[in-house]
């Protein structure tokens, strides 16, 4: 099977749907590669690295198209590339589906099977697919980058010989993708960070990643079953911006990245906002492409305002990064297609058939929706009653009860038809041991599993009374019975607790930077 990536035609556009590795990885899925030449040249790959990793450099978009079964494109094809496609070619690429209604007709007519990368539903088996977020973590480290390139200062705080510098200020409003990974780059940078969020779920987010959460009064949940946030109550938009107004005069860098699947980008930095802004201060505005969250973002620009604020509608898009993940991206989709061998076109895969936005001659949108929000499937789909689940927890506690009885009735009764040939010393041993090993389970078997690390450290002390038993009851003759049982139980004690000890420093290790 061929796969081809042609050139961009969009002059704007300086990423590539697949660079020199990712042609490595797409002939050792089992495909051959056709590249245009000059493909790569925005992205900074040349032809001849393109042929150093073993694929066909072709002079022509009509020899690409009509050569190859699978098209790897980033920006949706144009009329004039449709044309040039083969019926029952599969194309990979974004294609803004809600927007492009008429283009998916034409692909449809064509015979085009096509995958949206933008509809893939960002549910977690997808994440190695999910082109939005690779590209939103790069938007959102690039914006820091950025706004620390214009911002006048450093953005860590420093006592130096010269003096003393302040750390910067940062506020990021949105924190999907991108504004988490604004979060991430300054904090590393050593600003300080707050962050807004319409959805509940963001708030344990944002403190995870160290910045502090800031909130209006108005109790409202921007969450949504998609995993994608709603449009707020008017009120509430109101209230964001009294608490943005105050932030406003108070932090140097504002990062904005609040945007509505398929609506345009609230507006929650007014005029009067930047205006209350420091000189010198800067916004950098993520959702230009959607109209803005700042009403005086010009998309595509960056310009200062009299007040000396910087406001930035665009953002470097690190076309060479972008097209390495944006490529691995692909290739994992075509991994979960079957690769080369087994390529099959799987409509029964929540994943493929909410993306394959033309299918057979047919436009297959918009999809049926899919839940991936565990918040939202918690308020939504309704939790339990108090009644329901207090009856739950009693039946619990029944079967427990009844399970213990019966163990108890039979353990009881083989107890008493052995104590009529056993030894009465052996008896007393045996009760205790069985009573032990009863209450012992019963215990452990009710530990909630969070709790499982600190009662290995439990376990750790058992099992070293167990060694210190074992030692006492060891003698030199390795034919006695109790030397065999001790040196067992010190064996197993002993590796408890290197077992226990290594666990322990594992999950310690997994919370060190
Ligand atoms: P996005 O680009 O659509 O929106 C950015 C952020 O703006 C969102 O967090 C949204 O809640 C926020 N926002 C909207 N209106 C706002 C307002 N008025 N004020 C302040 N903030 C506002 O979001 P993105 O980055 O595409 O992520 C959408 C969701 O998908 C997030 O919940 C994200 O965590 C989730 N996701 C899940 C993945 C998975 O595999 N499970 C993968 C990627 C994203």
């Amino acid at each position: 099977m061929n796969v081809g990536i042609p050139k961009e035609l969009l002059q704007h556009e300086l990423r590539v749907a697949a660079t020199p590795k990712t042609v490595v990885r797409l002939k050792k899925q089992g495909f051959e590669v056709l590249v245009e030449s000059g493909c790569g040249v925005r992205a900074k790959f040349s032809d001849e690295e393109y042929v150093a990793t073993g694929a066909e450099v072709v002079s022509s978009a009509q020899e690409l198209y009509s050569s190859s079964d699978i098209i790897l494109k980033v920006q949706p094809p144009t009329e004039a590339e449709v044309g040039l496609m083969k019926r029952g070619t599969l194309l990979l690429s974004y294609l803004f589906p809600a927007q492009n209604l008429p283009l998916l007709g034409k692909l449809a007519e064509a015979g085009i099977n096509a995958i949206a990368m933008d509809a893939i539903p960002r549910i977690s088996r997808a994440q190695k697919m999910d082109v939005l977020s690779s590209m939103a973590n790069i938007s959102g480290y690039r914006a820091v980058v950025e706004a620390a390139n214009y911002f006048g200062r450093f953005l860590n705080g420093q006592i130096t010989a010269a003096g003393k510098v302040e750390p910067a200020k940062v506020l990021v409003i949105g924190t999907g993708v991108a504004g988490l990974a604004a979060i991430g780059t300054a904090k590393s940078l050593g600003a300080i960070v707050r962050a807004f969020d319409t959805r509940k779920e963001a708030r344990e987010q944002i403190q995870s990643m160290g910045a502090q959460f800031i909130t209006v009064e108005i109790d409202e949940d921007g969450s949504t079953a998609s995993g994608y946030s709603k449009e707020m109550s008017q009120a509430y938009i109101d209230a964001e911006m009294a608490l943005f107004k105050r932030q406003a005069a108070e932090v140097d860098i504002i990062i904005t990245t609040a945007q509505i699947p398929g609506k345009a980008a609230p507006k929650l930095l007014l005029e009067e906002h930047v205006m209350a802004m420091k000189p010198g201060s800067v916004i950098i505005d993520l959702a230009a492409p959607t109209g803005g969250n700042c009403v005086l973002t010009k998309k595509d620009e960056v310009y200062t305002t009299p007040n000396g604020v910087v406001i930035a509608g665009r953002v470097d898009t690190l076309p060479t990064q972008a097209s390495f993940l944006y490529g691995n991206n692909l290739c994992n989709l075509l991994d979960d297609m079957g690769k080369a061998e087994n390529f099959r076109i799987d409509m029964n895969d929540d994943v493929i058939k909410r993306a394959m936005v033309t299918y057979n001659g047919k436009v297959n949108w918009p999809p049926e929706p899919l839940a991936v929000s565990a918040q939202a499937k918690k308020t939504e789909a309704g939790k339990p009653s108090p009644e329901e689940e207090a009856a739950k927890k009693a039946g619990k506690v029944k079967k427990a009860l009844i399970s213990n009885v019966i163990w108890l009735a039979v353990v009881g009764a083989l107890l008493f038809l052995l104590g009529k040939v056993a030894p009465a010393d052996f008896m007393g041993h045996i009760t205790a041991f069985v009573l032990a090993v009863f209450v012992g389970w019963n215990v452990i078997w009710n530990v909630t599993h969070a709790l499982h690390t600190p009662l290995m450290s439990v376990t750790n002390a058992i099992s070293g009374i167990i060694i210190i038993g074992g030692l006492l009851q060891i003698q030199n003759d390795f034919s006695d019975p109790r030397t065999i049982m001790a040196f067992i139980a010190i064996l197993i004690a002993f590796i408890n607790i290197v077992g226990g000890f290594t666990v322990t420093y594992r999950m310690l290790k997994m919370f060190k930077k």
